[in-house]
């Protein structure tokens, strides 16, 4: 592929949710034939790189989290020589391509597994997993306090024995033990196998936990443990790893990315990882992203900010510090596959979606990549999932209604479900709400009011008037709830107030909403953002 080695430090990086993307046999789940053929949809919107979740052979308990064979395609999804087909398609459209690396835990069904619970306790076998004696009579109990992220205990009893294994998120997922060296040995082979069929790069799932405490002591605060579904739930994980919680952000797990570092740099210098990490401040996560570790990790403050001016120009400002200590490029995010789509946390309907188009319009301004989340080039709310269609693992493990709502499969085109999803008849893995009708690419498409053209829009004025243009930001908070950032020439202006308010002067590019003049004044509303190029000072350098 061409262009700059560091693509990453300024891209925009689609999220595809492989089971909800697009299935091309009718089975009701996306499959990668099914992304392959969409991809001219990704161009269209103008993104630099996918990142596609997990696709490796699964038994499918967190849906594809739970990873039995790293090496290989599972059937739902297709093959491995369709896994070669998206990635030649995707670079011949210029499109890179991240893929999903699983490194906390196994799936229980892959064979390591199968062969530990075979095994005596203390042997080797047992050794690449996290297995303990119990506590109490007989060892009932399990060995410490942990609670997984999905509810209930994080350990599970090894029959009747006094033996048990530790697992951070669903029983299926056995915690790995990073301290033995045949783990690294594995995941360095997973990683050349990858990159060596071509891949740009590695989203690294749950960054921040493959190490634990050695004493496996005692968590302080396991009341705040569990739930994994929405913004609140969310700043709950976050709060876990506040102090020094013994099973997140061990100082070890650096160790691990800077091997990972050589071997992205032996196969070249334009592969890169991004961390899914969830740390406690900007410092912690700028931790994950010395020059000798990954290259990006996901900012989740950005995610959690509440809708306020000040609370978002807190975020930029810390982030970009924090990532500038270690001269790495921040990164912005404002949806994924766990969390509650943001038009939904904003307080859904119109005005949610008008403020989450305006905090998109905010992101893309700013220096460093941005990824989204499909789906919210539509506009898509959080999908309320009826009990009996829902899958996430937490809500078997505590009855909380869980990501599934996040998860609905994409509607492309067509009147009434699959909207073109799967082949006509086809019954989607979760059902399309019915007034997804006016949502679908085909009824967005050319609709300038659309949240699809104003993607489009925005990102493509992104690459005339964002890109090049530096690491410098000037925040200002008005009266009023309003956020000023200054970017060289390009001004943007986010107005979190409940009033319109008066833009400063400037060309205006594009805005998340419609404008107002009055008396010679351009007026945002409220809820909306607006990009200003100030006519005074030197052009970008996309124009030079
Ligand atoms: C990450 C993934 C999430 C998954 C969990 C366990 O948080 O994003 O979907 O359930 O890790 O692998
Ligand atoms: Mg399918």
């Amino acid at each position: 592929m061409s262009g700059p080695v560091d693509w990453w430090r300024d891209a925009v990086v689609y999220q595809v949710y492989v089971r909800s993307f697009a299935d091309s046999d009718g089975d009701g789940i996306g499959d990668l034939p099914g992304i392959t053929a969409r991809l001219p949809h990704l161009r269209d919107l103008g993104v630099d790189a996918v990142w596609i979740t997990p696709f490796y052979t699964s038994p499918q308990h967190d849906h594809g989290y739970d990873v039995s064979d790293y090496c290989d395609v599972d059937p739902l999804f297709g093959t491995l020589a369709d896994a070669d087909t998206l990635l030649a398609r995707a670079h011949e459209l210029g499109l890179r391509v991240i893929v999903d690396l699983v490194p906390n835990h196994t799936s229980s069904q892959h064979p390591w597994f199968v062969e530990a619970l075979a095994a005596e306790p203390g042997s080797p076998a047992r050794a690449r997993y996290l297995f303990r004696t119990g506590r109490g009579p007989g060892g009932s109990q399990p060995p410490n306090n942990w609670l997984s992220v999905f509810g209930g205990p994080a350990w599970s009893r090894v029959g009747e024995t006094d033996q048990w294994y530790l697992h951070l998120f669903d029983s299926t997922q056995p915690d790995l033990d990073w301290r033995n060296p045949e783990v690294g040995d594995m995941f360095a082979e997973v990683l050349r196998f990858w990159l060596a069929r071509g891949v740009d790069g590695f989203r690294v799932d749950v960054a921040h936990g493959l190490f634990k405490e050695e004493s496996l002591r005692d968590q302080e605060r396991p009341e705040v443990a569990s739930g994994h579904d929405g913004a609140n739930e969310a700043r709950e994980m976050v709060e876990r790893t506040v102090g020094d919680e013994p099973m997140w952000d061990q100082p070890e797990v650096h160790e691990v990315y800077r091997r990972w570092h050589d071997i992205l740099d032996e196969a070249g210098p334009d592969r890169m990882a991004v961390a899914e990490a969830w740390t406690q401040t900007p410092e912690s996560m700028a931790r994950f992203v010395r020059p000798d570790e990954l290259d990006q990790a996901f900012n989740f403050s950005w995610l959690l900010a509440d809708w306020s001016a000040a609370a978002f120009a807190d975020v930029v400002t810390g982030t970009l510090a924090a990532v500038d200590s270690v001269g790495a490029a921040p990164t912005w995010v404002l949806s994924n596959h766990d969390v509650v789509r943001h038009p939904t946390r904003y307080g859904g309907g119109p005005r949610g979606l008008a403020r989450a188009r305006a905090a998109t319009l905010t992101m893309l301004a700013l220096p460093g990549s941005s990824y989204l989340y499909q789906g919210e080039e539509l506009g898509l709310e959080q999908v309320e999932v009826s009990s009996g269609h829902r899958q996430d693992p937490s809500w078997f493990r505590t009855g909380e209604p869980g990501r599934d709502g996040c998860r609905v499969p994409m509607p492309w085109g067509g009147q009434t479900p699959p909207f073109d999803f799967g082949p006509a008849g086809s019954s989607p893995w979760i059902p399309q709400p019915e007034e997804w009708a006016s949502l679908t690419v085909e009824a967005q498409a050319g609709d300038p009011g659309s949240t699809l053209e104003f993607y489009r829009a925005a990102l493509a004025a992104r690459r005339e008037h964002a890109r090049g243009l530096g690491a410098e930001v000037e925040v200002r908070l008005d009266a009023g709830d309003v956020l000023e950032l200054r970017r060289g020439p390009l001004t943007v202006v986010l107005n979190c107030g409940n009033t319109p308010t008066a833009l400063p002067p400037g060309e205006v590019l594009l805005s998340s909403a419609g404008l107002r003049c009055a008396g010679g004044t351009t007026y945002l509303p409220a809820d909306a953002a607006a990009w200003l190029r100030s006519a005074a000072v030197q052009p970008s350098s996309a124009e030079l």
